[in-house]
């Protein structure tokens, strides 16, 4: 069962560090959160800023599916599903980032090691300040008014994860479909102005231009210019 076994630390490095370096001594299922965070990390090498207030959690799994994209959408319909549970109408970015309002609410790392997945998150939940990131990133707090506590919404987390364990995989595509923010989106590849018609179920993205049209691998794109939708 997902969430059983939950440890809790007032700070670590990054959560997922300290899942991958404890991998012999933790059960399949078990959660590793932290208040904050001093080295947290994000998808391609970036730094995931990890102030308190906010949501630092890493769920290890036994690696059952050969398809990391199980995982993502795995990972990323059930953030869906929880933020809803806050009164947040929330879309998948592809490949896992989650939005609200076109601007980043949460997003998902996840690694893989010695026959085991580590599915890291990071949810925004009482942030107020972006820096630098101001309006590609958004908060709870600044979409609701209502300063949450960050558990609540890891217990709504590993409640629907429970729930979504069982289901078909198709189901778990048809739900990552429907809530994609980005099918139907224009944007440039390669020089072209292209339009993403479709994420196939092993993850890779249909991007159409002129009468033609290209599947991209999630770790050969980054959609940096689809933010801010209206
Ligand atoms: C991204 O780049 O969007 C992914 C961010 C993932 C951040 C989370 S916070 C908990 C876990 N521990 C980490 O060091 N990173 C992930």
């Amino acid at each position: 069962m997902i969430g059983q076994d939950i440890l809790f630390f007032n700070s670590l490095d990054s959560t997922n560090e300290y899942v991958k370096n404890h991998l012999d001594k933790l059960e399949p299922g078990t959660i590793v959160t932290a208040k904050r965070q001093i080295a947290g990390k994000g998808r391609r090498g970036k730094e995931w800023i990890s102030n308190e207030g906010n949501l630092f959690f890493s769920l290890l799994l036994e690696r059952d599916y050969d398809c990391n994209f199980s995982y993502v959408m795995r990972a990323s319909t059930v953030l869906v599903q929880a933020l809803a549970e806050f009164g947040l109408e929330a879309k998948i970015k592809y490949p896992n980032d989650i939005m609200v309002r076109g601007r980043k609410i949460a997003g998902i790392l996840i690694e893989a090691k010695k026959g085991f997945m580590i599915i890291g998150i990071g949810l925004n939940v009482r942030e107020e300040q972006f820096e630098t990131l101001e309006a590609k990133a958004t908060s709870i707090k600044f979409e609701t008014g209502y300063n949450f506590d960050p558990l609540d919404i890891l217990y709504a987390f590993v409640k629907n994860c429970n729930d979504i364990m069982h289901k078909e995989e198709e189901h778990l595509y048809q739900q990552y479909i429907a809530h994609s923010y980005v099918i139907g989106k224009e944007i440039k590849f390669q020089g072209h102005k292209a339009t993403i018609t479709k994420i196939t179920r092993k993850g890779l993205l249909q991007i159409s231009f002129d009468d033609t049209f290209r599947l991209v691998s999630m770790d050969d794109i980054t959609l940096e210019e689809l933010y801010y939708d209206k």
